[in-house]
C-alpha cells in the first residue's frame, strides 16, 4: 500500500524524533550533524518560533522530515529565518522537502511576513522562488556575498527591508 505523507505543526512530543532525524540527515561528508542539532536546540530555547513555523512530515507514523523557522533580526525588523530543513536519508528525493517548504512559505504569507531568509543551495531553493539576497541589500556576515544566503519575497515586501540578518541564536534576542 502506498505510504501517505502528512505535514503538520511539530509539538514538544516530536522533539526526540526531530533530533534523531536532523542528526541522520546531516551526518554526511564527514559531518556529525552536531552543528544543526545545536541550531535546533538553541532555536527551541529562544522562544522565537512563530506559531506553526515548525513542521514535521509524517509517513507511517514516523517523522521523516522537519523544517524550522524562527524570528531573526533584519535591520530592526523581525523576519523568519529557516534553519534547518532535513529529510530522512532513506526518504530523500521523494518530495518531502518540497512539501515542507511549500507549507512553511504558505504559512509565512498567511501570517503576513514580508520576507523569509535562509542559507542553503541556490540550486535547490530557487525552485521555491528564493533568490540570492545580496542584490536586495540583505547580508549575512558569516558568508559574505555568497549567493547561498537567499531571500523569498512575499506580498508585504518592500525595499526598506535591508541590512544585516542575524538568526535568533546569534542575536541574543531570545
Ligand atoms: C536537501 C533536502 C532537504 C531536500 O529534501 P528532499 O525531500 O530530498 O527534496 P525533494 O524531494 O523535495 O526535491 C528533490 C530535488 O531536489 C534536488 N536536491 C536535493 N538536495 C539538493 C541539494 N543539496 N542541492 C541541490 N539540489 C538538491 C534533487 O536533485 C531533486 O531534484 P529534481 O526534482 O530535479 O529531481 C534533503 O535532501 C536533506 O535533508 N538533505 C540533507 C540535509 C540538508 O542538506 N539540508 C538542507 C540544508 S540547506
Amino acid at each position: 500500500m502506498p505510504t501517505r505523507l502528512t505535514v503538520r505543526s511539530a509539538s514538544a512530543g516530536d522533539h526526540d524524533d526531530i533530533l534523531d532525524l536532523v542528526r541522520d540527515a546531516f551526518s554526511v561528508d564527514g559531518q556529525d550533524g552536531q552543528a544543526e542539532i545545536t541550531i535546533v536546540a538553541d532555536t527551541w530555547a529562544s522562544g522565537l518560533i512563530p506559531t506553526g513555523f515548525e513542521l514535521v512530515a509524517i509517513e507511517d507514523d514516523k517523522v521523516v522530515g522537519h523544517v524550522l523557522a524562527a524570528l531573526g533580526d533584519l535591520g530592526g525588523k523581525q523576519i523568519p529565518g529557516i534553519a534547518p530543513l532535513a529529510v530522512s536519508p532513506s526518504r530523500q528525493r521523494t518530495g518531502i522537502g518540497s512539501a515542507l517548504m511549500f507549507e512553511l512559505l504558505n504559512r509565512a504569507e498567511l501570517a503576513g511576513f514580508p520576507l523569509v531568509v535562509l542559507l542553503g543551495s541556490p540550486d535547490y531553493y530557487s525552485r521555491f522562488g528564493f533568490e540570492p539576497s545580496g542584490p536586495l541589500h540583505i547580508t549575512y556576515r558569516p558568508v559574505g556575498d555568497n549567493p547561498a544566503f537567499q531571500a523569498y519575497r512575499l506580498p508585504g515586501y518592500d525595499h526598506s527591508m535591508q541590512g544585516e540578518f542575524t538568526y535568533c541564536w546569534e542575536s541574543g534576542l531570545g
